[in-house]
């Protein structure tokens, strides 16, 4: 509690007050300002007092309409929803709850009518609620008693019929980690949003609440959840998780990837690696300032790595392909634009024009991390589907920036031209960064690529790689390019790989 501006006699009072105004639909803004009271202050008396973290109470569950307007299925591997969504009971009020508009393609993609969908993190019953609109059967479990109450409430509308099949959710409370209840083989698709480690408390410090977990002990708890969900999941099927990345003293902690590594070790294969766009990111005023002024990104995206368990136990398929190390020319060009700082991208995610896509990333990358002290480049190139080179430009002494560049990548490589990418990078980071100041930067381009119908995430597998004590990740910056729409294509097996990566490490010496 801070800067009271009503005194009450006891908190009690000053509680209670608050809650009456939560109840009356005052914004919490408000609230702050009438009782001197930090946002915080409020979640946490809201989520003890009524055992859920909702961000309003008495939300009215009159379905305005049944389904969202001109819905298209995702075709790329860039998920964006300017809206979180409203149709059926959906609404934001549950802290944390995911636009509807997820489960929506995901289970439109994995699961046929009639089919069977987990959720075991169920939190409002975002999921359940798109099941039951889809003609798809549901199990949704969570480990807050409260939060079943409310989703109980958002699953229970009408639908006129028209003809399809309708299954009410089964929704339950229940521990992610146990799912005994579910025979082996059994669930068709998984479609799940568990909590982002300790982030935000979904209840008052619930026994077996993952959102109490730091990120190691979550991490080790979200293990059993991936080998439950590999034991129950079918052959052949998917799981689709949403997940997201979290900061620590001004740099990024890759709990996306780090994510990604308990699922695949459990046995999963990567299927897609989907990047949603958040678009409530504060990308003016203050914020714009002191991105600028402190040179931080404000984190703008999530991962939904769609995973999927193999047909068959997996067998080491790995091609063996000779490759070639010549060198070929540079490939940096040397943008002559001065850009001003306040144009400069601010989030994570960088959307640039297609047209001269690689001169504006380049631009954004050197007037961004080179401090104007200079940068030097390597690129790698391929001629071809098997061959691959890469070439070093412009090496000076002690420069501000090493940016090493991969666009070779969208040629779908083999997998011994990944081996030797990687093994390439890490020697290259060894060799040239005596060369890079202390606090200059270490830039990698790179992109996922799929190799035999499976991602092979590029990005993940060289965050897992550098781990040299003197490179600390900065920041995993997204970039895509402006495009038209292509979800009104009829949706293919395979999303389109629409994004490429930006690992950005600060050199410490
Ligand atoms: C990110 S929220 C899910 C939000 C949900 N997708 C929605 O749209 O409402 C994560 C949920 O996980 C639940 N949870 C935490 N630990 C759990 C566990 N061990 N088993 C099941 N649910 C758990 C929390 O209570 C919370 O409701």
């Amino acid at each position: 509690m801070s800067n009271l501006k009503i005194s009450f006699k006891t908190e009690k009072e000053l509680q209670e007050a608050i809650l009456q105004e939560k109840t009356r639909g005052t914004p919490d803004l408000e609230i702050g300002q009438k009782y001197g009271v930090t946002y915080r202050y409020i979640e946490r008396l809201i989520t003890k007092s009524k055992g859920i973290n909702v961000s309003a109470l008495n939300v009215s569950k009159k379905v305005k309409t049944l389904y969202p307007k001109n819905f298209e299925e995702e075709q790329t591997s860039v998920w964006s929803f300017k809206q979180r969504g409203k149709w059926a009971t959906h609404s934001g009020e549950y802290r944390g709850n995911w636009s509807p508009y997820i489960p929506r393609n995901v289970i439109l993609k994995y699961a046929k009518p009639g089919e069977l969908v987990l959720d075991y993190f169920c939190g409002a019953g975002t999921t359940a609620v798109e099941s039951k609109l889809l003609g798809r059967r549901c199990f949704a479990l969570d480990i807050n008693d409260k939060a079943i109450e409310l989703a109980k409430k958002n699953v229970d509308f009408e639908i006129d019929d028209k003809g399809q099949q309708i299954y009410e959710p089964k929704l339950f409370v229940d521990d992610a980690r146990d799912l005994s209840f579910l025979q082996d083989n059994s669930v068709d698709l998984i479609c799940s949003h568990p909590p982002y480690a300790n982030i935000i408390h979904y209840t008052d410090s619930k026994e077996g609440d993952l959102s109490f977990f730091d990120i190691d002990d979550f991490l080790k708890e979200m293990s059993k959840v991936a080998r439950e969900s590999f034991r129950v999941l079918k052959p052949g099927r998917q799981c689709a998780i949403l997940i997201g990345d979290t900061r620590r003293k001004k740099h990024v902690i890759s709990l996306g990837f780090k994510f990604i590594n308990v699922y695949l070790d459990a046995g999963f294969k990567l299927r897609e690696l989907v990047i949603k766009r958040q678009h409530n990111c504060k990308t003016t005023g203050f914020w714009h300032a002191n991105s600028i002024k402190y040179n931080f990104l404000l984190l703008a995206h999530e991962y939904l790595p769609i995973f999927e368990k193999p047909k068959s136990p997996v067998s080491s398929n790995v091609k063996k392909i000779k490759v070639d190390h010549n060198l070929v020319a540079p490939i940096l060009e040397e943008s002559p634009l001065k850009r001003k700082l306040d144009e400069i991208e601010t989030s994570t995610v960088w959307v640039l024009p297609e047209e001269d896509f690689e001169k504006h990333l380049n631009k954004n990358v050197i007037d961004r991390y080179s401090n104007e002290k200079g940068y030097s480049t390597v690129a790698f190139v391929s001629h071809s589907k098997d061959d691959m080179n890469f070439t070093e430009t412009k090496e000076q002494k002690e420069n501000g920036l090493l940016f090493i560049k991969s666009p070779f990548l969208s040629n779908n490589p083999s997998y011994s031209n990944i081996e030797y990418y990687l093994k390439e990078i890490e020697k290259i980071a060894k060799q040239d960064l005596p060369n890079t100041r202390q606090d200059g930067f270490l830039v990698i381009q790179t992109q996922d690529v799929r190799i035999d119908g499976h991602i092979e995430p590029l990005a993940k597998r060289l965050i897992d790689m550098l781990t040299l004590d003197n490179l600390w990740l900065k920041e995993i910056v997204v970039v895509t390019k402006e495009q038209a729409n292509l979800n009104t294509q009829s949706p293919r097996d395979y999303l389109k790989i629409a994004h490429q990566y930006l690992l950005i490490y600060e050199v410490k010496k």
